[in-house]
């Protein structure tokens, strides 16, 4: 008997990640294998809103989907703009993903973020401590987590630390800044940064993320424990003036002034960095870009 090929689903595929992810995918699996959908309309892109139940249990059977990678959500802030929304569409759309991944036996991959520990969390943060999120967007995710755990099916999560990549815009949330900045540093030579300069956060860089994405994947169902819904993993951790310091390597006359708005108190309420033993031992975790090499990555691309 032989395997049934992958075909992989991915909502939310037209944002940060899905840009990025989607090509991975598709170099690996082939063109035709990959699936892409979006709630936003765009070539080479199905329209496809997670709420809708129906139409993703639809396309599910009629693709034949083995994996799904459900990337729609509303992220931090714009989440807390719309808590309402924000929680319609991360807990209810991933209910209807998981419902449909139960019917026809699909495997599942759903984001977790940092946005899950809160102000009680130790500032290097474990894996398993008290989850108390200040941010609806943080409760919507240690929902997620939690569905992971109790679903019944085969569903794995990593909690992505603040993302920085040049394919496409970040999408909404509190560490937008550290993506912005960029553009900002070599279109007009300054930035206004809404967190203090002090502020330290965990991040990393995209191709760390979807490596990571791709390796939880491909680990065997066995080997992974308790932590299966949302691993932390690290890239690196920075303030934003030591961000604004390795540009500087890059445009010396480069210049930020910090003036920060409400964002600042969703990252005072997450850690500074993020303890990853778990996915290290589980399943082989290692990042490979500090925050330098992010810095020359970033500029040299979009330069
Ligand atoms: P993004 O905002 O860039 O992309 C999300 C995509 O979802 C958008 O293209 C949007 O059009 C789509 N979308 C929104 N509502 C939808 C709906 N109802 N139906 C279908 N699609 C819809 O976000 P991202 O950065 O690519 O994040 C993807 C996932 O990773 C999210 O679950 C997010 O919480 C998680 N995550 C991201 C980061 C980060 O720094 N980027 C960090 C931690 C976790
Ligand atoms: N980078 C994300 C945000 O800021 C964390 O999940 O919302």
């Amino acid at each position: 008997m032989g395997t049934v090929p992958t075909r992989i689903l991915v909502t939310g595929a037209l944002g940060q990640i899905g840009t990025e992810l989607v090509e991975s995918l598709r170099d690996k699996y082939g063109e035709e294998s990959v699936v892409s959908t979006d709630v936003r309309e765009s070539e080479n892109c199905m329209q496809l809103d997670v709420m809708d139940a129906k139409r993703i249990e639809d396309l599910v059977q009629s693709k034949g989907i083995t994996d799904i990678y459900h990337l729609a959500a509303l992220l931090s802030a714009t989440g807390e703009k719309n808590p309402d929304l924000c929680w319609r569409i991360n807990v209810d759309g991933l209910v209807n993903v998981i419902s449909a991944a139960k019917k026809y036996g699909c495997r599942l991959f759903s984001p977790s973020s940092i946005a899950v520990f809160g102000p009680d969390c130790p500032k290097h943060a474990p894996q398993v401590t008290g989850l108390s999120p200040a941010t609806v967007y943080g409760k919507t995710k240690v929902v997620g987590e939690h569905l992971a755990m109790t679903s019944g099916i085969d569903m794995r999560g990593l909690r992505y630390p603040g993302l920085i990549s040049w394919k496409a815009p970040a999408g909404g949330g509190t560490t937008d800044y550290a993506v912005e900045i960029f553009h900002a540093a070599l279109s007009d030579g300054h930035y206004d940064c809404f967190v203090r300069e002090n502020t330290r956060l965990p991040m990393m860089y995209m191709d760390d993320a979807i490596r990571a994405t791709l390796e939880l994947m491909e680990a065997p169902f066995d080997s992974l424990g308790t932590a299966r819904g949302g691993y932390n993993i690290t890239g690196c951790s920075f303030t934003a003036g030591e961000l604004v310091d390795s540009i500087r390597r890059h445009i010396p006359d480069f210049t930020c002034s910090f003036k920060p708005d409400v964002r600042q108190n969703y990252a005072d309420s997450w850690p500074d960095s993020i303890e990853d033993d778990v996915a290290r031992n589980e399943w082989g975790w290692m990042p490979k870009f500090d925050l330098d090499k992010i810095v020359d990555e970033m500029v040299e691309n979009l330069q």
